[in-house]
Formats: C-alpha cells, structure tokens, sequence
C-alpha cells in the first residue's frame, strides 16, 4: 500500500472513531435524559391533579364540586397534554373522557388494560404496548368524598415517539459526520498527495539513476522541510557516488595503462628478437626489467586495495627509535649519500612495524632518486603534542608549492622529473594510505637549507581506542618546545652519520 493511502486510512480510522465514540456517548445521553423528563412528567401530571382536587370548584355553583366525573372532566378541559402525550378519565372501571386535543395514541379503547388500570388504588406507573409503539403511563386514582364510584386520571406518554425524535437528530448528526469524514479524507489525500510528492521524485529519480549508469542527474526540490533536506542529502550522496566512480574510473584507465606500457614493450622486443645469442640475452634481459616493474606496479595496487580493508595493519608496539635507526641502516644500501638520522623519539607506538618501515623506505627511495652523490638525506623521529612524527629529507631540488599536494595521488608523478627512472606515481599514495591506516597523515614542506621534507603524523594512542587497559605511554612523555618539523638546524655543523652507501 503507498505511503499516501496508509496516511489518509489511518486519519479517516481515527476521525472515524473519535465521530462515532462521541455520536454513541451524546445518543446515550440523550436517552438517559429522555427517561428523566418522563418520569418528571409523570409525576408532575400527578401534582397538578392534585392541586386542582384541592381547590376545585363547579363554575355554575361555586361549590366544591361532589361528583368525581365532574372533577375530573374539569381538570381535562383546563389541562392541555404536550406533544406526543394525552390524558383520559376513567369512571368506576370504565374509560370516560379524554382529551379535546386529538391524541396521539388511544389506550382508552384497550378495556382489557382501562380494566387494569381501574384496579390501581395508589398512584402507579409503567409500560405498556401499543400498536403505536411503547406507551409509558401514569394512573392516579381519585376519590371525592360525597361520590363513591372510584375515578382514574391516566397520562399517557409516547415513548417511541420521542425517542425517534432524538433518533432522527443522530441520524443527522451521523450525515454530517459521514460527510466531514469523506471531506477530511479528500482533503487529507490531496494534502498527503502534495506533501509526497517530492518523496515520489526522489523514489523515481533513483530508480532511473539505477537502471541507466547516469549519476549527473539531481533532485530539485525548493523549501526547507523534511523532505528537502532528504533531497539534499540524496544529492549529496549522489554527488560522492559520481566522484567516487569517477575517480574509480580514472584509476582504471591509469592502472590499465600503466600495465599495457610494458606489455607494449616486451611484445615489441620478442616480436624482434633474432636468433643471435648475444640479441636473444639482451631481450631477455629487457623483458625481465619490464616484467619486474610490472610486478611493482601489481605489488603496489595490491597494498594499495588492501589498505582500504580492515586488517591491513598489524598492530604491535614499535619502538620508534629503533625504527627510525633501522631504516636509515637499510637505506643506505640505495646510494652513495650523506646519510644522517636527525633525531630520534625514545617512544613506543601501537603501530604495524613492517608498514611503517615500507612507508619509509618509499619516502627514502624517492630521495634518493631525486639527488645526487654527496648530497643530504635525513630520517627523523620527535613526539610532537602526543604524536609521533617520522620525517625524511633531501638535499635535493624539494617540491614545487603547486604539486605538494598533488603527488600524493594514485598514479601521479612530479612535473619536473629530470631523470628518467620507471616510477608508476604511486608511491607516495601508499605513503598516505599506511599514514591514514595509522589514524595520521602525510605532507611535505620544504627542508632547511632546500630540499623537500617529508612528514608522517601518527596518533600516539587512538589506535587502543576506549578500552581501559593502559594505553602505551611514550617513554618522553614530557614533551621540549615544540619545533617545526624538519626545522631544527638544517644539519649544517652536525656531523654526518656515514658519507658511504
Ligand atoms: N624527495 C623528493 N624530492 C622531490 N620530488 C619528489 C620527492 N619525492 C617525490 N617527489 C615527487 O612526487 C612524485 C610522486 O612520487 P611517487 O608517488 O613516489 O611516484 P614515483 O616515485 O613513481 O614518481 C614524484 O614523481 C616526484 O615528482
Ligand atoms: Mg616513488
């Protein structure tokens, strides 16, 4: 069922009760009331007869009148009956008089009741039926002194008739409710109608972008409501959904290319390849190279894709000054610089030892790549406001303002590479993928003295998350001034750790 129906149903299932709880309550009410009046009635018919007894005169002779049918024909000449209520006279047994008003029910013709009636000797009322309907009556008999034949005056009241008159008001008032409720209900659709309106749209807009691979399209919904704000978050989504497979898309086409290069060029090799020996072990030798770099290009994909997975790091403590120790030890096997550490963090890290390591010597690599023989490379450790920060340095020609950002994507490489050297760009995006695996980030500045500065920030303790164990302290938990990164001296004086490779 749509949304719109479930709306209007339920407000006509309420309306609808709420109607006829309070139709049923002012029905029974009214019915309530109704007996009330008539018992009243009864006894005040009873009331008046007995005032005018008292004082009841013959108009000719002024005398207290003596005959108790004269007494009561009297009384039925002065006393009109209201509506849907007659009076008659019954004299020793037998119906006699009644009213001049044409009644509205006859119970004086019923001689088996007048019989009944004739018995009462105490004011009595009750029920009775008639081929009207319900009667209530009262009978109250009447004695005069002087005369000995027994007198009964009767009041008779038509129940049913008054109690169709207040049925006929419910039933008016049940009209009316019927039709406030079809009203409401086509208000309520109409009103229900417009205010999902937008919800359709969104439901419809995404299921066009669904079925066709179209992601430019947007919702336009005007307002501040609810339902605009959904659109607006639709289309936010939607907006993260089209960046995402756009740079997705991108990626591809990069990661396609990249591979097809060396592909292209060992197909071309073979394609040449003679049958002299020393031709065949340079091709080999080529195509080797080629497949090697492929193989990097394959290895850094895979630990780019596993790094957007949980379980890429391993956590452990890692004494970051060993780290930062071992990696320089492992670098300089890359070339013939001046190798330095700049200083050490005697801290330990929840960290995974071998990422770190990897994001390092990616750091260390590009350096060395981008300078020369006698030229300055500095790895580097400090605890900076409760976080590690792991930095490498060159001498070299550093990174232009403009790309400092830049180099950090999947497949990007520097405007200004010089020498020529098979990098796929995508070592500095797994530098900033195991930094943010860390919970840190990664950026470069300039180095004192020139040269590009690279800067891993890693949180010190977020990776424990809330638990109460004790979180891994840094061993220098006091912390010196703080210092600028990479900005503590520029190394000139200090002496060089190792000149050789
Ligand atoms: N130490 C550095 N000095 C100057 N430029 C650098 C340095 N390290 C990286 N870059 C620039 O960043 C780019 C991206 O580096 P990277 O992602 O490692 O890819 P690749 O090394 O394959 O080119 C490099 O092409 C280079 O232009
Ligand atoms: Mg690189």
């Amino acid at each position: 069922m749509s949304a719109r129906a479930r709306i209007v149903g339920w407000m006509l299932a309420v309306v609808g009760l709420a109607l006829s709880v309070s139709i049923f309550a002012t029905w029974t009410i009214l019915l309530a009331r109704l007996d009330d009046r008539m018992s009243l009635e009864l006894s005040n018919e009873a009331e008046k007869l007995r005032r005018y007894a008292a004082s009841a005169r013959d108009p000719a002779t002024g005398h207290m009148v003596t005959d108790v049918e004269e007494l009561l024909t009297g009384y039925l000449a002065i006393n009109a009956p209201d509506r849907w209520e007659t009076f008659f006279s019954i004299i020793d047994g037998k119906a006699d008089r009644i009213t001049a008003i044409p009644p509205p029910v006859r119970l004086d013709t019923d001689d088996a009741l007048v019989a009944r009636l004739a018995r009462a000797t105490r004011p009595d009322d009750g029920e009775v039926e008639s081929a009207r309907g319900t009667v209530h009556y009262a009978v109250i008999p009447v004695t005069v002194r002087s005369d000995p034949r027994p007198g009964h005056f009767v009041v008779a009241i038509l129940y049913d008739r008054h109690r169709d008159e207040i049925a006929d008001a419910m039933r008016v008032l049940g009209i009316s409710a019927l039709a406030a409720l079809a009203l409401a209900g086509a208000a309520g659709w109409f009103v229900a109608g417009r205010v999902l309106a937008p919800v359709r749209l969104v439901s419809q807009t995404a299921e066009q972008i669904s079925d066709s691979t179209d992601l430019t399209r947007r919702l336009d919904v005007p307002g501040d409501d609810d339902v605009a704000a959904l659109a607006a978050t639709f289309n936010h989504m939607l907006d993260r959904l089209e960046h995402a497979f756009v740079v997705q898309r991108h990626f591809m086409d990069d990661a396609g290319h990249e591979l097809r290069t060396p592909i292209t060029v060992i197909r071309g090799h073979l394609e040449l390849m003679g049958d002299d020996p020393r031709d065949r072990a340079e091709t080999l030798a080529l195509v080797t190279d080629e497949l090697d770099r492929m193989n990097r290009i394959v290895e850094d994909l895979l630990t780019l894709a596993k790094a957007e997975q949980p379980g890429f790091l391993d956590l452990h403590d890692v004494e970051v000054a060993d780290l930062t120790v071992s990696v320089v030890a492992k670098a300089r096997a890359l070339g013939n610089r001046r190798w330095r550490v700049d200083e050490v963090a005697e801290a330990r890290v929840p960290a995974d030892r071998q990422r770190l390591t990897q994001a390092l010597m990616q750091l260390v690599a590009n350096a060395v790549r981008h300078t020369t023989d006698d030229d300055l490379i500095a790895v580097g450790s400090a605890v900076r406001d409760n976080r590690i920060e792991l930095w490498v340095r060159d001498s070299g020609p550093g990174v232009a303002p403009a790309e400092r950002e830049r180099i950090f994507g999947r497949f990007v490489r520097g405007a200004g590479r010089t020498v020529m050297y098979e990098g796929a760009g995508l070592g500095l995006a797994i530098v900033r993928s195991i930094a943010e695996a860390h919970g840190g980030s990664v950026r470069v500045t300039d180095a004192p003295g020139g040269g590009a500065c690279f800067v891993m920030n890693i949180p010190m303790w977020d990776l424990w998350g809330a638990s109460d164990e004790p979180r891994p302290r840094a061993l220098t938990a006091e912390m010196g001034p703080v210092r600028v990164a990479c900005g503590h001296g520029g190394g000139a004086g200090e002496p060089d750790l190792d000149r050789r490779g």
